[in-house]
């Protein structure tokens, strides 16, 4: 029973108006859902109303007030159909009965901490009512929420309030009207008791908006940095894009039980708390900039989403994508925009290149899925945001302007495709777009290799270029993708060359797309070293013949920042994969004393910009070692050989590190901007090194910061770092924090994360042990997500223990969690992405581990499907 793109129908039905009615009850809640129906003209004129369900107790169905017999309905939990509707417009009646407590899953109407709220995206509405629950029926909502006033002062829901008041024996109402047409996946609601912090945005046009964020009481002075991150996404969409905001009323409400990071409803966005809460206190810079981000995605969806959504599920990039590429230029404008770039491409790297890699690999848009929440992916978020910003860089900024501004004005109220966004930019670009489709529809990253050739004599410089992308699930079979490539020459004296090709100059931006290219610089006065790729110009994995003497070079002189930072990442890289095969062979690979050079650069006195050299100073990760080795992976030799590098660096930096840590040293009061934010985050790259074997010079400095930290950064790193290297100094500093912070959820989840992802070999022990801990709770996803999930994908040695208890811990919890909540359960198995390119003892105890799993009786739709796609053959 999968889903097939090829097999999208619209609806024979169309649904113009809802009325919803709750009475909550904890146990018991009422749905009354009365629907303004009529047959669509675009459907088949004969056929039965089919509405989705899930788990769904029926009262009672009504069309036009006249009450339907159980002849007249084929009822379950999961379908109600209903042979014979009305022809013409109808309005069809259904009660439910709903049971939010027991709502394990937190799909759907759930309580958390006794507030009641929804998540409907991707099909949860459908544990609410019977309904078209697919994203191209839009409709205008009403909605009555009754609950008792004591219990639930608040009672909020879509658009803006129009009504409400007492309703008997302790309980009130209120009434919701949205009048945007909306899917509903965009439905929510929400009732509790929670404390509020107000401020208004004026928008370009004179609206004035309340804007409200709901948190805990006691924690509202932790819901100001969200609040400010709202009014500047708002001012920042109508300076940048032209949106502005629809509503008198924007809300955001953080609860602590949510599967997901937050949630785009119209007008009330519901956020996990971890992106939400902040105060100096206890958030670190990276909890802050998270947020800012987080906040401006959801945000960034009211057009990119909700205004215009998508047609059927596998058009998911078309708001995810663009929404991502959108938050991604919004930080890049508030922060710096080359770290941006150079944090926004590791993770690509590591998250949705290793995706594409393995078995898991499937195309921006799927064609056929089994269960879509398991598609809210890297690679439909990620990737699909880089679709998009190449599509930028290849058709110049102002016809990708332009092209927005026609989408906007064109699709507005709409729920469309993939097609119908790109055919706006080709349209104003001019350009034929059909083989671009292929980004979209083809899985797997390009391999662009590299050939240079310098003839000194015809003073040209001959670039060749191959790309291949490599079979992936389903697609044997692939074709050239058009890659933008962003190039420069840079000269001798580090300034660029003109570019200069067929007689006339060229714009530095060339396109690849057949499988071979050869472009062939002219008038080129001396042998210049290409700058491939710069700002990283399209998603693809680069192997060029630039030698590390060149690319140092490049990481001296280049213009384009993102390049200097590659630059010495891939001599890194080139390093760590020879030392990875030489400790297999009993061998020691010398360190590149330019190397070495280079990474000391980061902490030299004269550096300006802190934020870069701390990108700079950092490592490849163990997880892009093993990617560049690809095959016969060995987690245990990848960790030595990056640890030894660290060591190596230690002994060569140490002066330098030490003055730089000492010179970086600051008072005042915390602030987070991104100036300060780096200046710490080089400073414990500092410190990282210094600590690099477990130095106890390095440790001291360390337990001296995390005893003195004045701000949750510093404490956070520094016990990080600590953690790293067995000795009473990391139980110290553990102990001490889980007594200082052990009252708070969310920094109890920094102290799991820490403790799972170390390299040590009682990780799996100590995990387990954790499990135990009061401040555990599996049915919290943010404590599971801390534990077991920075376990899983944060920890490769030992996950990936040669005696499988690593692969055994994780798919232990994923089938606990199968029937209490599938989706989290799901999420976690992506730690087992990347297990076939594993050595063969390894490979063989994930495949254990995971064929347990599928001989599992009772497997949730969700951890079937991953299960079954990790074992596929590749
Ligand atoms: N649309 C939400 C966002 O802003 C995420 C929803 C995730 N839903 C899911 N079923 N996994 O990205
Ligand atoms: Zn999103």
């Amino acid at each position: 029973r999968p889903v097939r793109l090829s097999e999208y129908r619209p609806s024979d039905f169309l649904i113009d108006e809802v009325h919803l009615d709750f009475r909550l009850d904890p146990n018991a809640t009422q749905v009354t859902a009365r629907l303004r129906m009529r047959p669509n003209p675009a459907g088949d004129a004969g056929a039965a109303l089919k509405l989705d369900g899930d788990e769904l107790k029926l009262v009672s169905v009504a069309i036009d007030g006249a009450k339907l017999d159980a002849e007249a309905l084929d009822v379950s939990p999961e379908s109600l159909v209903i042979a014979n509707p009305p022809r013409g417009a109808f309005e069809l009646e259904i009660v439910t009965e709903i049971d939010p407590e027991a709502n394990t899953r937190l799909m759907g109407l759930y309580r958390s901490n006794r507030s009641y709220c929804t998540q409907c995206e991707a099909e949860g509405f459908r544990r609410i009512t019977y309904f078209l629950d697919r994203p191209d029926v839009l409709a205008v909502y009403t909605t009555r929420i009754e609950g008792p006033a004591d219990e639930c002062p608040l009672l909020l829901s879509n658009g803006e309030m129009i009504e409400n008041g007492p309703a008997g024996e302790g309980r009130h109402y209120a009434v919701w009207r949205d009048p945007w047409p909306k899917p509903s996946y965009l439905f929510a609601l929400v009732a509790g008791d929670l404390g509020v912090v107000e401020d208004r945005f004026v928008t370009m046009s004179g609206r004035d908006v309340a804007l409200k964020v709901f948190v805990e009481h006691g924690q509202e002075h932790r819901a100001l940095h969200a609040m400010e991150s709202i009014k500047a996404s708002m001012k920042w969409d109508e300076e940048a894009f032209g949106r502005e905001y629809d509503l008198g009323v924007f809300m955001v409400v953080a609860v602590s039980h949510f599967n997901m990071g937050a949630m785009e409803n119209k007008g009330l966005n519901v956020f996990n708390d971890k992106y939400v809460l902040a105060s100096p206190e206890t958030a670190t810079d990276g909890d802050y900039a998270n947020i800012e981000a987080i906040i401006a995605h959801e945000y960034f969806h009211n057009w990119t989403g909700d205004r215009i959504t998508c047609r059927d599920w596998f058009q998911l990039c078309l708001k995810e994508g663009l929404t991502v590429f959108r938050d991604q230029e919004f930080t890049s404008d508030r922060r710096s925009r080359p770290v941006k770039r150079i944090q926004d491409v590791r993770n690509l790297r590591a998250l949705q290149f290793a995706e594409d890699a393995g078995p898991l690999a499937h195309p921006v848009r799927p064609q056929i899925y089994h269960e879509i929440n398991n598609f809210y992916t890297p690679t439909v978020y990620e990737k699909g945001a880089e679709v998009i910003r190449m599509l930028k860089t290849w058709i110049g900024e102002d016809a990708f302007r332009a092209g927005m501004d026609l989408y906007f004005d064109r699709h507005d109220g709409q729920a469309c495709t993939i097609e119908q966004f790109v055919a706006c930019f080709a349209e104003t670009s001019g350009r034929d777009l059909t083989q671009w489709m292929r980004w979209y529809d083809q899985a797997g990253t390009p391999e662009v290799t590299v050939r240079t050739a310098y003839d000194a004599d015809a003073k040209t410089f001959a670039v060749e270029t191959q790309q291949i992308t490599r079979p992936t699930p389903g697609q044997p079979e692939k074709r050239p993708v058009v890659i933008p490539m962003t190039l420069g020459l840079v000269g001798p004296d580090g300034a660029d060359m003109p570019l200069i090709v067929g007689g006339a100059p060229a714009e530095p931006v060339f396109t690849l797309a057949e499988e071979t290219t050869r472009i062939v610089f002219e008038n080129v006065a001396e042998r210049p070293v290409p700058s491939l790729f710069r700002n990283f110009s399209a998603p693809v994995k680069l192997d060029s013949d630039v030698s590390d003497e060149d690319l140092l070079f490049l990481a001296g002189h280049d213009s384009d920042p993102f390049n200097r930072w590659q630059a010495v990442q891939t001599v890194a890289l080139r390093h760590l994969v020879a030392a990875a095969a030489a400790v297999r062979e009993g061998r020691e690979t010398p360190v590149d004393p330019r190397l070495a050079e280079a990474v000391g650069r980061a902490f030299d006195p004269e550096e300006r910009d802190c934020a870069f050299a701390a990108q700079v100073a950092s490592l490849p990760s163990e997880g892009d070692i093993a990617r560049e080795i690809a095959q016969d992976v060995d987690p245990d030799a990848i960790h030595r050989a990056r640890d030894d590098l660290k060591r190596a660096l230690r002994a060569r930096l140490a002066d330098a590190l030490s003055a730089a840590y000492a010179r970086l040293a600051y008072d005042g009061p915390y602030s987070p901007d991104a100036a300060s934010a780096g200046h710490r985050s080089l400073r414990i790259a500092a410190l990282d090194l210094l600590a690099a074997g477990g130095d106890a010079e390095g440790l001291a400095l360390a337990m001296t910061l995390y005893k003195s930290a004045e701000n949750m950064t510093d404490r956070v790193m520094s016990m990080q770092v600590l953690s790293l290297h067995a000795g009473a100094e990391r139980e110290e500093a553990l102990a001490d924090f889980a007594g200082r912070y052990g009252h708070d959820p969310l920094l109890m989840d920094k102290w799991f994360l820490i403790q799972a992802s170390a390299p040590l070999p009682d990780a799996v022990d100590r995990v387990e042990g954790l499990m135990a801990s009061p401040a555990f709770d599996m049915r919290n996803p943010n404590r599971v997500r801390s534990l077991i999930g920075a376990f899983g994908s944060g920890n490769p040695t030992q996950f990936n223990r040669p005696d499988g208890r690593g692969y055994a811990l994780v798919a232990g919890v994923a089938a606990e969690l199968n029937s209490t909540n599938p989706q989290v359960a799901a999420r976690l198995l992506g730690a087992f992405r990347t297990w076939r390119a594993l050595e063969p003892n390894r490979r063989g105890r994930a495949e254990t581990a995971l064929r347990g799993l599928a001989g599992m009786p009772n497997l949730s739709p969700d951890v079937r499907d991953i299960v079954r796609r990790a074992l596929s053959p590749d």
